[in-house]
């Protein structure tokens, strides 16, 4: 899924600092550097990822700070509770100060591409109801051009099949993932052959196409 809206995203690419880590080591530090960004009272919002597992982990030093948080899936969820964080539900909150999450791919203008753990609907449903956007992507994220790798798009079973037909007319390759339901019950295509030179413009036709989440 494509997340070009109009919140505020820092991104931390700390491999720029810090030469020669591992990617693990990388994503650790992208995520507890957003821990910066905590007041006391605040409710956030969280995605899903390996990138996230360590913030979950950096969290514990200050989870008495935070009221609770709004996970955008399930296996976060879990995690959370399994550490003790209360999870609220998103029906039950006014307002979401930030919300916290990894990505696939940024680019310079810090339009991202999401959903390699097939969080992506709900991810991008608390972005948009949040503030802020901290993005903690470290620099193997970064790319000049979206599109690298694939763009998953979770979409309604039924529409499956109609959906994949569309994608191949506006020059797009979709590819089933096997195997795989949402939290939502959906199934996902990872699509590639796109042409990213505009990706708000092909985010607006994809959102436009019937079925697709
Ligand atoms: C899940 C996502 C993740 O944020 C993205 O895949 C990054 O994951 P990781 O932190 O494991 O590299 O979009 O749907």
């Amino acid at each position: 899924m494509l997340f070009a809206i109009s919140s505020i995203f820092f991104i931390y690419f700390w491999g720029k600092i810090a030469i020669k880590q591992d990617q693990a080591s990388l994503k650790k530090k992208a995520a507890y550097a957003a821990l910066d960004y905590i007041k006391i009272g605040h409710i956030i919002g969280l995605g899903s990822g390996s990138t996230v597992n360590h913030f979950i982990e950096a969290l514990l030093s200050i989870k008495h700070k935070i009221e609770g948080i709004v996970a955008a899936s399930l296996q976060t969820e879990k995690q959370l509770k399994q550490q003790g964080i209360p999870v609220l539900d998103l029906n039950t909150v006014d307002k979401l100060s930030l919300y916290i999450d990894g990505a696939d791919e940024v680019n310079s203008e810090l339009q991202l591409i999401k959903g390699e753990g097939g969080a992506l609907t709900r991810e991008k449903i608390i972005a948009a109801a949040s503030q802020y956007f901290i993005c903690i992507a470290d620099e193997s994220k970064f790319v000049n051009l979206l599109g690298q790798g694939s763009l998953p798009i979770e979409v309604i079973p039924m529409a499956r099949s109609y959906i994949a037909r569309e994608i191949i007319k506006l020059g797009g390759f979709p590819i089933y993932r096997d195997n795989f339901i949402t939290d939502n019950g959906n199934v996902i295509l990872d699509t590639q052959g796109w042409d990213f030179t505009d990706p708000i413009r092909l985010e607006r036709l994809l959102n436009n196409i019937p079925g697709i989440v």
